[in-house]
């Protein structure tokens, strides 16, 4: 696999990254992961648009034409790696840089960055999205800034493992009583052909793949409600299902071993998930 680290392409195993690296010391970074569909990259704008407000957000400086260089770099990348003709992922990963002595302030003079940028074959969950999945309900423990997307990921990582563990998929998490997202996804609620989702603020991350469901919803004349799911309400709910880059749209049978609606993937995500594959393949 060929990589892109700091300005060139190499063989991954040959890439080396500082200890002093802040990415490592203090998870001091943001990151993105873009579906490619033959070449085509998914909603690229609104990923570098975000990917933006996250460094904004660290205050980690990127030069401006470093970052209008990533979708070609991205493209180069998809090249070197045989990866244009069919389904990919492309991560990408930027860090305050390396840094030394280790100390909790910026480095001054400041760091250059740390860009590193890698893309693997990519295969859909066809079969989840089609029989849905099963999720444990978990305590949201995350910090108060979940709009930014940090390589900060260990309350998520943790709580996927814990899913795992209970031989379940994912996660519902739950923070003051409501329903925030999943560990890797955000949750759409679904009552009397409505739909439920927590707002774009500071406690989620604001999905590409939940922008575009709410686009959907849109078209198809499905309301929308930008509020948030009481926990106690989650066994009234008619439907409940993720949204997400690499989970598409995951219809969820059960949480905690309790049946949301029919305990069956329902007519709305179906609905949902026949518009996105078409907006995903258009
Ligand atoms: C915590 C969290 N929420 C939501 C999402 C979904 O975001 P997107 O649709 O941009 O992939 C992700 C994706 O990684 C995530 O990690």
């Amino acid at each position: 696999m060929i990589i892109y680290l700091n300005g060139s392409f190499l063989e991954h195993t040959d890439a080396t990254i500082s200890p002093s690296d802040r990415g490592f010391l203090f998870g001091d970074g943001v990151y993105e992961v873009t579906r490619v569909i033959r070449g085509n990259f998914f909603m690229e704008e609104m990923h570098m648009g975000r990917l933006r407000e996250g460094l904004d957000g660290l205050k980690i400086n990127v030069h401006n034409s470093i970052l209008k260089s990533i979708p070609d770099i991205s493209r180069e990348l998809l090249k070197k790696n045989d990866l244009l003709g069919g389904e990919a992922s492309v991560y990408l990963q930027i860090t305050r840089g390396a840094a030394w002595p280790r100390t909790h302030v910026f480095p001054e003079p400041e760091a250059e960055p740390t860009i590193f940028l890698s893309a693997t074959a990519f295969k859909p969950h066809t079969t989840l999205h089609e029989t849905g999945v099963d999720a444990i309900k978990i305590p949201d423990v995350r910090w108060t800034r979940c709009n930014l997307k940090t390589v900060n990921l260990l309350p998520n990582t943790l709580a996927k493992q814990q899913a795992k563990e209970a031989g379940v998929d994912s996660a519902v998490m739950v923070r003051d009583g409501v329903i925030t997202e999943s560990p890797n996804a955000n949750i759409f609620c679904v009552k009397k052909g409505e739909l439920y989702t927590f707002p774009a603020t500071n406690y989620i991350l604001n999905g590409i793949t939940r922008r575009v469901v709410l686009e959907i919803a849109h078209t198809l004349s499905i309301p929308v409600h930008l509020i948030p799911v009481r926990e106690d309400d989650l066994y009234d709910l008619d439907e409940l299902f993720f949204s997400g880059t690499t989970t598409d749209i995951q219809p969820v049978n059960q949480v905690d071993g309790r049946a949301i609606g029919t305990g069956h993937p329902g007519p709305i995500v179906r609905q949902i998930q026949k518009a996105f594959t078409e907006r995903l393949h258009s």
